[in-house]
């Protein structure tokens, strides 16, 4: 696997790959992989001639400094991973090559935003948006894939690329989770033994909504979840959201018409997750 660091050494590599006809898939993480990852490193791999990862923990869309300080980094393992799965190309820039300057350049998705991780991680999807958007300038991909996991910041990718006009198919793959049915995250390293015991309760939280809405209002289906959890004094609720899955607005009925998403963010300790179920 060759692993590359400069932006000049990316742009001309994927370039020639492009001159040669061969296709590219994308993969950008910001690294401490897990099977999550791994599920879109080998669905890139499989539709694709050359596979590029992206490690790079983006200072831009961390809202809360202690959160960007303790994000794992395990570059090293993280390319022993890639290297395993036939990944062809992990890029891994330096912040101070990513960022020469602060970005003058902001990005406002309207009411795609306005909701969700948008409200409640101010600046968060700006930053999402400009290192999505140099990663693509950079690799040029044919293909970026992206989880499902993270389905806000999906909605505002696709966005970005109708905006911009970038020429790439963007893909969406369903989430993993661990076998007791906590969402794989990057995040999770940072639960105490504790806390990860607790943790599945987020997904249990969702499957109770998704089962309480088929006999009650949205209103209510939502007041019966949030009381399961608070039974966990461990866990902060942060928001539950019933939404249009694509719009993702808030729905104030589940009539069967519209496709809907079940939204929610959670604070563990200092740890905050999230997690989502499309019906
Ligand atoms: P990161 O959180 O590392 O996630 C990278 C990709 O893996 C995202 O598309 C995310 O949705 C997907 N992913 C994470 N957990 C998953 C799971 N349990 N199952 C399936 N897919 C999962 O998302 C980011 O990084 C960053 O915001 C990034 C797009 C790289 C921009 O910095």
């Amino acid at each position: 696997m060759l692993q590359l660091s400069s932006l000049s050494d990316i742009r001309q590599h994927t370039g020639l790959l492009r001159q040669q006809g061969q296709r590219i898939g994308f993969v950008p993480t910001m690294g401490a992989l897990h099977e999550g990852h791994l599920s879109l490193i080998r669905a890139a791999k499989q539709q694709n001639d050359v596979t590029v990862c992206s490690v790079f923990v983006n200072p831009a869309q961390f809202n809360n400094p202690e959160d960007f300080r303790l994000y794992p980094r395990l570059l090293e393992k993280d390319a022993q991973l890639l290297a395993q799965e036939g990944c062809d190309v992990l890029f891994a820039p330096a912040a101070e090559e990513m960022y020469r300057q602060k970005p003058k350049l902001s990005f406002d998705f309207g009411d795609l935003e306005r909701v969700m991780e948008g409200a409640h991680r101010p600046g968060h999807f700006n930053g999402v948006a400009t290192v999505v958007s140099k990663l693509f300038h950079l690799v040029q991909p044919h293909q970026a894939f992206f989880g499902q996991k993270d389905l806000q910041q999906f909605a505002i990718i696709q966005q970005l690329v109708l905006d911009l006009s970038f020429d790439l198919e963007l893909v969406c793959y369903p989430i993993i989770r661990e076998e007791d049915g906590l969402a794989m995250s990057s995040r999770n390293r940072r639960l105490t033994p504790e806390q990860r015991a607790l943790a599945p309760h987020l997904y249990q939280a969702l499957q109770l909504l998704q089962k309480s809405l088929k006999n009650h209002s949205v209103e209510e289906a939502k007041k019966e979840t949030e009381a399961f959890l608070r039974q966990i004094p461990e866990i902060r609720l942060e928001y539950l959201e019933v939404v249009h899955a694509q719009t993702l607005q808030p729905l104030r009925e589940v009539s069967g018409k519209v496709p809907v998403a079940l939204c929610l963010a959670a604070f563990l300790g200092e740890v905050r997750l999230i997690d989502n179920l499309l019906l």
